[in-house]
């Protein structure tokens, strides 16, 4: 079997995993980093994504042959010193989540929006999220918590 190593969280982490083995698999059953969920089995629910070389990807769209050699960060990775990362905080504060299911795959596609666009319109914000699904339908308070996150007062 191929062996991967990758940077996870900012550890060097390798294995052996087959050709077919998704990135979410190796993060989930061979790391134990289970804070990356998997909502679907048709790439479409955002709860697996991660990030990979700095942009989110769904990581189960992903072979972990895909990933050898990157730097990859999971919502275990976005904490510092056991400070939350500011739109964990704001996901906190403002309720941005009810059942949390969706909840790593929505920060982590948020960060990723705010790197990309530190100053969001909601219009954008809810065309960046088209790809997280909530099913508790908790997308209002998303979208509050992620202007927050970015500085929008009222948000
Ligand atoms: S588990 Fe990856 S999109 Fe649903
Ligand atoms: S909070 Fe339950 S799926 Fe989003």
């Amino acid at each position: 079997m191929p062996t991967v190593s990758m940077t996870v969280n900012g550890q060097p982490a390798a294995g052996e995993v087959e050709g077919r083995t998704l990135l979410v698999e190796f993060l989930r059953e061979h790391l134990r980093l289970t804070g990356t969920h998997v909502g679907c089995d048709t790439s479409q629910c955002g709860a697996c994504v991660v990030h990979v070389n700095g942009k989110s990807v769904k990581s189960c769209t992903m072979l972990a042959a895909q990933a050898d050699g990157a730097e990859v960060t999971t919502i275990e990775g976005l904490a510092t010193n056991g400070e939350l990362h500011p739109m964990q905080a704001a996901f906190k504060e403002h309720h941005g989540l009810q059942c949390g299911f969706c909840t790593p795959g929505m920060v982590m596609s948020a960060v990723d929006l705010l790197n990309t666009n530190a100053n969001p319109s909601e219009r954008e914000i809810r065309e960046w999220l088209e790809g997280n699904i909530c099913r508790c339908t908790g997308y209002n308070n998303i979208v509050k918590a992620i202007q927050a996150a970015a500085g929008q007062t009222g948000g």
